[in-house]
C-alpha cells in the first residue's frame, strides 16, 4: 500500500508526541495535515515538522482529499464527535483516551464505527503496547500465573504537576480522576483478566490541596472492584507522587503473582553519594511511554496496511469510561455501585 497520510488534531503535551512520531519515526505514514488552536503550534508542525495543510477548523481538515486517516488528541470533550466526523468522511481514526465523556455519546459512536468495518478505529491505550505490559500479558494468557486473584494498580502523576491543575481544574472537562486517569488501569484489569468490572466501591481525599473539594476535582482515589468471576482489583490513582510518574501494577494468581514498575525507574542507574543508594525516577508521561506511543501508532499503520482490526477496540473505551462512570458515581453517593450488565453492543 501507499504512504497512509495522517492528519492530526490537537498539538499539545500528547498530540506533539504522536505528531513527531507520525512524521519523523514511523515508516509508511506521513503527517500530512495538523489542526489546532493554537497558531504557534500550527506554525511548529509547518516548519518543523513539513506539514503541508494546517488548519484552525477539525471539519476542515477531515474535507481534505489529501488524508487517509486522523489522530485526534484534542481535549476529551471533543473526542466523540471528531470520530464521527471523521467516519463520515470515510478515514481511518487513532483517537487517544478516553474516548468521551458521556455513556449515551459513546454508545452512539461506537454504533457508527460500528457501522464502517472498512475503516480501522484505534483508542489510545497505549500501556498495551509497552513491553513490559505485553511481558506480562504473555504470562498471564500462558497460565504461568494461574487463576488470577487481585490485581493492584497505582497511577499517580507527579505532584510537579499539581499546582498548574489546581490553578486550571474546573476550566477544562478532562472527565474527573477516574475518566481522565484511572481509564488506564481500569482497562488493563479488564485486558489482563478478561473479565467485566460489576461492583464498585469508590473513595477519594484532597489532602494536599483541599481546595479541590470546591471544584468537585479528587488529588488522590481509591476503589476496590469486584469482577464478575470474583476477581479483585486494588485502583490508587492521584496527582500528588513526589517522587515522579508511579504506574505501577501487581498481579496475583494462584501460582505466583508479579509487578510492572514497582519503582518507575528511568534507567538502569544505580547511584551510590551522600545520599545513599538511589535510582533516578521517570518523570513524566512521554518519558515513561516513549516507546509504547511509538508502537501503538506503528499498530495503527499496520492495521491500515494489512486491513485488520487493532487489538484495543471502541468497545474497551466504552466500558472503560462505564467504569469510570460508576467509580465517580460511588464517590458522589458514598456507597457501592452495581454496573448493569453489559448492553448487546459489541
Ligand atoms: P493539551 O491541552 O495539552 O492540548 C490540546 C490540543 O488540542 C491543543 O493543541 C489545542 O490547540 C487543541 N484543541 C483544543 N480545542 C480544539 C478545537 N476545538 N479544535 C482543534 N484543536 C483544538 O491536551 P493533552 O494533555 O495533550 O491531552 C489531549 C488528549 O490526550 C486528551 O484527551 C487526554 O485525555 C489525552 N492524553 C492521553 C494520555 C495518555 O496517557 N494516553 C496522556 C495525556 C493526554
Amino acid at each position: 500500500m501507499e504512504e497512509i497520510r495522517i492528519g492530526i488534531v490537537g498539538l499539545g503535551r500528547l498530540g506533539r508526541i504522536h505528531a513527531e512520531n507520525i512524521a519523523l519515526n514511523i515508516p509508511g505514514v506521513s503527517l500530512t495535515a495538523a489542526c489546532s488552536v493554537v497558531k504557534e503550534e500550527l506554525d511548529y508542525a509547518r516548519e518543523i515538522l513539513g506539514v503541508e495543510e494546517t488548519y484552525i477548523s477539525y471539519e476542515d481538515m477531515v474535507n481534505s482529499p489529501n488524508i487517509d486517516a486522523v489522530c485526534i488528541v484534542s481535549p476529551s470533550g471533543f473526542h466523540t464527535e471528531q470520530i464521527r466526523l471523521a467516519m463520515k468522511n470515510n478515514l481511518h481514526v487513532f483517537c487517544e483516551k478516553p474516548i468521551g465523556l458521556e455513556i449515551e455519546d459513546i454508545e452512539k459512536t461506537v454504533e457508527i464505527i460500528d457501522s464502517y468495518p472498512g475503516l480501522v478505529f484505534q483508542l489510545g491505550f497505549m500501556r498495551r503496547y509497552d513491553e513490559s505490559y505485553r511481558y506480562a500479558k504473555e504470562m498471564v494468557d500462558s497460565g504461568q500465573l494461574g487463576d488470577l486473584t487481585v490485581i493492584r494498580c497505582y497511577g499517580i502523576d507527579p505532584s510537579s504537576g499539581l499546582e498548574s491543575f489546581v490553578k486550571f481544574a474546573g476550566a477544562s472537562n478532562s472527565g474527573g480522576l477516574f475518566a481522565d486517569m484511572a481509564i488506564h488501569d481500569i482497562d488493563l484489569v479488564r485486558w489482563f483478566t478478561n473479565k467485566e468490572v460489576k461492583r464498585v466501591w469508590a473513595l477519594g481525599k484532597n489532602a494536599a490541596y483541599p481546595e479541590l473539594d470546591k471544584v468537585n476535582e479528587l488529588e488522590t482515589g481509591a476503589a476496590m472492584m469486584q469482577l464478575e468471576d470474583k476477581t479483585m482489583a486494588l485502583l490508587v490513582s492521584g496527582r500528588n507522587a513526589t517522587h515522579g510518574y508511579h504506574v505501577e501494577t501487581e498481579i496475583i494468581g494462584t501460582k505466583g503473582m508479579l509487578r510492572i514498575g514497582a519503582a518507575p525507574e528511568k534507567n538502569l542507574v544505580t547511584i551510590y553519594d551522600g545520599n545513599g543508594v538511589t535510582r533516578p525516577t521517570s518523570q513524566h508521561f512521554p518519558e515513561r511511554f516513549r516507546e509504547a506511543f511509538y508502537n501503538e501508532m506503528g499498530e495503527f499503520a499496520s492495521c491500515i496496511q494489512e486491513n485488520r482490526n487493532p487489538n484495543v477496540s471502541a468497545y474497551d473505551g466504552l466500558q472503560g469510561t462505564r467504569v469510570a462512570e460508576a467509580l465517580q458515581h460511588s464517590i458522589d453517593i458514598q456507597d457501592i455501585v452495581d454496573l448493569h450488565p453489559v448492553s448487546s453492543l459489541k
